[in-house]
């Protein structure tokens, strides 16, 4: 492992600290008796994310109940560079190719927890633009994509129940073109298409959806 992620696992996980970097590096040198997913979900990944998959860090994102086929997508992205974060990059570095299809089956069956909008005032123009768009600046609606309750759905992801802080930030990077890993520029083209305001209102908005 390198210097940096063994600072956070400590960081993350204060007190449990030596304990779970133990067994991450017991995990990654495990050789060719594969760790299973569950192990490597509960000592690496769950340091941000996590056990259950619902991050408690408004700029982690909850990765319980996101779609399967996403998460593969997300991790190869990650492992390729299409996606860049500096976060994740030095973590899939450390995977193995078939460590990513358990991984993402086992956090695509936990649940995704939903949270509380912080203002109130602007939920309804969130609404609005999940269920209607904005026929005006070009704005698909959300929900013809991202399905009833922002549940997702194979490529598209879950998104009812996210933090707003990650929306907020995955939508501006999106429109700025920092992020350009979505398919046919789906997300690249509405992103650009929406006001600060708006997206400030959709991410609020879809902080609470999903099943309580
Ligand atoms: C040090 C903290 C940290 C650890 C440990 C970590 N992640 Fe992440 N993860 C992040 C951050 C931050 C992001 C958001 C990256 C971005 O886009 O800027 C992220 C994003 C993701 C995403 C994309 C989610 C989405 O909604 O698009 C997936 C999937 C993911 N992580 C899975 C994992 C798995 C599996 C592990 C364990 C092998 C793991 N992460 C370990 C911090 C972490
Ligand atoms: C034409 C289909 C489509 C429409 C319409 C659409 N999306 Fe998406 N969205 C996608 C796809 C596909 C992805 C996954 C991109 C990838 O593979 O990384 C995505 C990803 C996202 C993400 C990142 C999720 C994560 O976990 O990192 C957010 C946030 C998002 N969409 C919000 C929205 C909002 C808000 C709207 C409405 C204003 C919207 N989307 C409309 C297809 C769509």
């Amino acid at each position: 492992m390198k210097k940096t992620d063994r600072d956070c696992i400590h960081k993350t996980r204060p007190g449990r600290g030596l304990l779970a970097l133990a067994a991450v590096i017991g995990v990654l040198f495990a050789g060719p008796a594969a760790a299973d997913a569950k192990t490597i979900a509960t000592t690496v990944c769950a340091a941000c994310h996590t056990e259950d998959g619902n991050s408690v860090v408004p700029m982690f994102p909850k990765i319980a109940g996101l779609q399967e086929t996403y998460i593969v997508k997300q991790l190869k992205d990650f492992m390729s560079g299409r996606r860049k974060s500096d976060v994740m990059g030095p973590i899939v570095s450390q995977l193995k190719s078939e460590d990513v299809a358990p991984l993402a089956t086992y956090f695509s069956q936990l649940k995704m927890k939903p949270g509380e909008p912080d203002d109130k005032k602007i939920v309804g123009l969130g609404k609005m633009i999940f269920h209607d768009g904005n026929e005006e600046t070009g704005v698909p609606a959300c929900v013809g994509c991202h399905q009833a309750q922002g549940a997702g759905y194979d490529i598209y992801p879950r998104i009812g129940g996210q933090h707003i802080e990650y929306v907020k930030t995955q939508l501006k990077n999106f429109a700025a073109g920092d992020r350009s890993n979505d398919v046919s520029r789906f997300m690249r083209v509405t992103a650009k298409r929406l006001s600060e305001a708006e997206i400030n209102a959709v991410a609020q908005y879809l902080s609470s959806l999903g099943a309580k």
